[in-house]
């Protein structure tokens, strides 16, 4: 494919992507709200290096939004995002407007029970309805063989996940790693919200996050003992306010008290009123000195 082509009409990329497939392309989707840094990017580029076209949807989709959150404020940089990925040599750049995605009369809601209630669910309790919905509009829109999402959105990835095996999509559902900045913060487009002080007590996050797994790979299992440390850390930083500090198990997001095999430490923190996430992953290779 030569350069890069912004469509703005669900239909219109529906029809090029089809003809694409017909002649036995292989479609890489990442779907993004753009404001793009480099986590976006890394998902863009792995889809690059693995699929014959690359579309990355730029869409800040309102249904994720709850009434009093940022949806108004949420960064809106199409043009910046556009450069980026002209740079990464993406094909296709989906930039809807919210009209064209729901149109008047749209009654749709894409609802995965289970893994999408806990965690960000119960704070954000109508969020990933509308993320479901989204992003199976934007699989049927693009026909995608695979979609790349972040594991920063750990839950998110379970909770798509979960709907591919449910309704049985035929698209594949890749994690990337988390892509931080040099001080560990993961990269997100709400740490422009970010007062200097914020961002610098921002930090806390991984660096609770790499002593909790420090403190597994010791061999402490029990886990409202990391919790506690955890929360020790971050309470130790003026202006947090911790949603939820959860050890779970990657695939069921279920709670653990004992530690064993595999497990991820998920956090919810607001700085002031921005509030991020994080996680990591300890393998359970690891856990045992
Ligand atoms: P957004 O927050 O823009 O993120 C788009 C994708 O980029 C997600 O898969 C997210 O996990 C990934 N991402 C964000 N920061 C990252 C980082 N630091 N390292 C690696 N990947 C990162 O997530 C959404 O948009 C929306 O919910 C969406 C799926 C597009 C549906 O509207």
């Amino acid at each position: 494919m030569a350069r890069l082509e912004v469509v703005y009409e669900p239909q219109e990329l529906q029809n090029r992507l089809l003809d694409l497939k017909k002649q036995g392309k292989r479609i890489g989707l990442v779907p993004t709200m753009g404001a793009l840094h480099y986590g976006h990017l890394s998902l863009a580029i792995t889809s690059k290096n693995e699929c014959d076209v690359t579309v990355v949807s730029d869409f800040v989709n309102p249904t994720q939004f709850a009434p009093g959150e940022d949806f108004d404020k949420y960064p809106r940089t199409l043009d910046n995002d556009i450069e980026l990925l002209t740079h990464i040599g993406v094909d296709f750049v989906f930039a809807p407007s919210a009209a064209a995605m729901y149109p008047r009369g749209f009654k749709a809601n894409v609802h995965v029970g289970g893994v999408s209630e806990v965690l960000e669910g119960s704070f954000r309790p109508t969020h990933f309805d509308g993320v479901c919905t989204v992003v199976l509009k934007l699989f049927n829109i693009s026909g995608a063989d695979v979609a790349y999402f972040g594991q920063k959105d750990f839950q998110q990835v379970a909770v798509v996940k979960k709907m591919v095996s449910d309704l049985n999509l035929s698209t594949e559902i890749v994690s990337c790693p988390i892509i931080r900045e040099k001080d560990g913060l993961a990269m997100s487009s709400r740490n422009k919200y970010l007062s200097p002080t914020e961002r610098e007590n921002a930090t806390v996050l991984y660096r609770s996050l790499e002593t909790a797994r420090e403190i597994i790979e010791s061999g402490v299992r029990d886990a409202k003992q990391v919790r506690e440390t955890v929360r020790q850390m971050i309470e130790a930083v003026p202006d947090t306010k911790i949603d939820y500090i959860c050890i779970a198990d990657p695939d069921t997001l279920g709670e653990m008290s004992s530690i064993a095999g595999n497990v991820v430490i998920l956090l919810a923190v607001r700085f002031g009123s921005t509030r991020l996430i994080d996680n990591i992953v300890v393998p359970p290779g690891k856990q045992s000195v």
